[in-house]
């Protein structure tokens, strides 16, 4: 994932809060091409419904459901944790599953994996409701956070533990309309690790 570092320098409208791209449009696009033929040829045949888990999900989903040329069904979960939040506090659903998933192959998608504790809650959720099988998709993994024991069968990028937003990933709501993923200012960052720690 190395790049020189005058690509990592965001667009202008962006520099104020932007330190730098992480991982650019153009990157994203070919991972994301890449994840969409595994996951081709790994549920070609099957009876497929992807779960998406809202919000964060919505602009890499859209791109890899452009990549995917075979039957499925998409519905989604909502799920948040309590107040302003950078991190997964106390989990609450905001928008519970309307398709049938028994006996069916549900590919379960979120925008990152980080301690673990949202994707393991959705998962134990959909599991009582006996798909043939739970398949995970991430677009970035974070291990050094994790707490729980899940790994994601599908990653798009491991990234190291910093706070990141864009290509649908937020901070307070916003910055999820970038096009490439980007690393917080340190001045908002300090705020991100701040809120934190309050809680
Ligand atoms: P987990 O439950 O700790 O695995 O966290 C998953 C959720 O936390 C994600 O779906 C995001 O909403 C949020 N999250 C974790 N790390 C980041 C980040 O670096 N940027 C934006 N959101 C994040
Ligand atoms: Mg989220």
């Amino acid at each position: 994932m190395k790049k020189p570092a005058s690509s990592r320098r965001p667009p202008k409208a962006w520099r104020g809060e932007i330190s730098s791209v992480l991982i650019s449009r153009a990157q994203l696009a070919r991972r994301v091409g890449v994840l969409a033929r595994q996951i081709e040829k790994d549920f070609a045949g099957r009876d497929l419904v992807i779960v998406a888990i809202l919000n964060g999900t919505v602009i890499f989903l859209a791109d890899l459901l452009r990549g995917l040329s075979l039957p499925l069904r998409l519905d989604f979960i909502g799920i948040s944790s309590y107040g302003a939040g950078t991190e997964s506090g106390e989990l609450v659903f905001t928008k519970e599953l309307r398709l049938d998933v028994k006996g069916r192959d549900v590919l379960l998608v979120d925008d990152i994996l980080d301690t673990g504790r949202t994707l393991a809650r959705v998962a134990a959720k959909l599991q009582a409701l006996q798909p043939r099988r739970i398949k995970i998709c991430v677009l970035l993994d974070k291990p050094d956070r994790r707490v729980e024991r899940i790994a994601a069968d599908y990653t798009g990028f491991t990234i190291p533990n910093e706070f990141v937003v864009g290509y649908g990933l937020d901070y307070a709501e916003k910055y999820r309309n970038l096009p490439f993923i980007g690393l917080l200012h340190p001045d908002i960052a300090r705020e991100v690790k701040n809120a934190a720690n309050e809680r």
